[in-house]
């Protein structure tokens, strides 16, 4: 590999973020310019506002992002861009200045699916892991149980029926009165309640199975709220908290453990948004720890929407002699 400068771009969601990378693995610069405070005062992301943003951003963070990585657009060898799944309008933002890029300075593009952005945190973070590993992706849009065999070779083992973990955290903060995204909040107010307090359900579905399910938590949870509202007894947030992100942790520990020791895979990697929580960390880090497996998840900076994932899985695109091309489009559905 010699000298590949791969120039990445992200913009699926609420963050504009564009990130310079050395042969894949080695981040020169990550900015992210993120859309929150635009979204909080609706309670979540507002996908006109979001490509809006997106729009005003874009040259801005591209600009930084080569001055940070101290590299000129005559340097940039190869272009990625995610172009799906995600919001159409803000996925095409960044997948239109990759093409335009790409274009003007007569260098390869390789287009990368968001959910493969995430496992390839892992990589960044640490130089020397190889494939194949079972990766647990847990984000705002998905909850996957995914076998990486190899570079871009996966094989989906469970995903969720219904809510996304990161889409369970958001709707049970906004029902406690939390700000958006709720993910973290409920992190923080987790850490002052009683994980016992109250026992939730733990959907682990049919025997054998590594789909998750978090419709019925979400729904026992808001049952809570409602019964105590409406007796007018007092609400403890924290427990409630705490007590609901123990349900969630504990159904995605148990299974990814269960799922690696079924594999025979003694490699774990943590993957997404939800990565970043720190129950989960916790628990999963002391239940890899029991059954001698090894644990990999990246700093919150790479768990959460950040282009350095990206480039380092367009990168490995690139190597293998893939290439996008120019007409490429925004699937804002787009499967793994
Ligand atoms: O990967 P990501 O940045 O965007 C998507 O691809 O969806 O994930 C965002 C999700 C949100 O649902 C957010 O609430 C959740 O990750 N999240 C967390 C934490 N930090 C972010 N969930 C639980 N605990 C956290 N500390
Ligand atoms: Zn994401």
């Amino acid at each position: 590999l010699d000298n590949v400068i791969t120039l990445a771009i992200e913009t699926s969601c609420d963050e504009t973020s564009v990130s310079v990378l050395k042969n894949g693995r080695q981040v020169l610069s990550n900015v992210i310019a993120s859309q929150i405070q635009q979204h909080k005062i609706f309670g979540g992301v507002v996908p006109e506002v979001a490509s809006r943003k997106h729009i005003e951003n874009i040259n801005q963070v591209i600009n930084k992002a080569l001055l940070e990585a101290n590299v000129t657009f005559n340097e940039v060898t190869h272009v990625a861009t995610t172009y799906g799944p995600g919001l159409v309008g803000a996925l095409l933002v960044g997948l239109s200045a990759a093409k335009a890029i790409a274009y003007a300075l007569d260098i390869p593009l390789n287009g990368v699916n968001h959910i493969e952005g995430h496992i390839y945190a892992n990589f960044i973070e640490d130089i020397n892991l190889e494939p194949p590993f079972l990766s647990l992706v847990v984000s705002g849009g998905h909850t996957h149980l995914i076998l990486m065999k190899d570079y871009g070779v996966y094989e989906i083992i469970g995903k969720t029926r219904d809510d996304a973990a990161g889409e369970a955290f958001d709707k049970i903060a906004r029902a406690l009165g939390l700000s958006y995204p709720g993910g973290p909040e409920i992190d923080r107010l987790a850490k002052e309640g009683n994980k016992d307090a109250i026992s939730f359900p733990r959907a682990y579905l049919e025997e054998g199975s590594y789909d998750f399910s978090f419709s019925g938590l979400k729904s026992a949870v808001l049952n809570h709220l409602n019964s105590k509202r409406m007796k007018g007894e007092n609400i403890n947030r924290a427990d409630i908290a705490a007590s609901f992100q123990e349900a969630v942790v504990e159904v995605l520990t148990e299974k990814a453990i269960a799922c690696g020791k079924e594999m025979g895979i003694n490699t774990i990697c943590l993957a997404g948004g939800v990565a970043a929580n720190s129950r989960l960390r916790n628990m999963l880090s002391k239940r890899c720890q029991e059954e001698s497996i090894i644990l990999k998840y990246p700093s919150i900076k790479l768990s959460t929407d950040n282009a350095a994932m990206i480039g380092c899985a367009g990168c490995y695109k690139y190597i293998k002699g893939f290439k996008s091309e120019l007409d490429l489009n925004a699937i804002p559905n787009l499967k793994i």
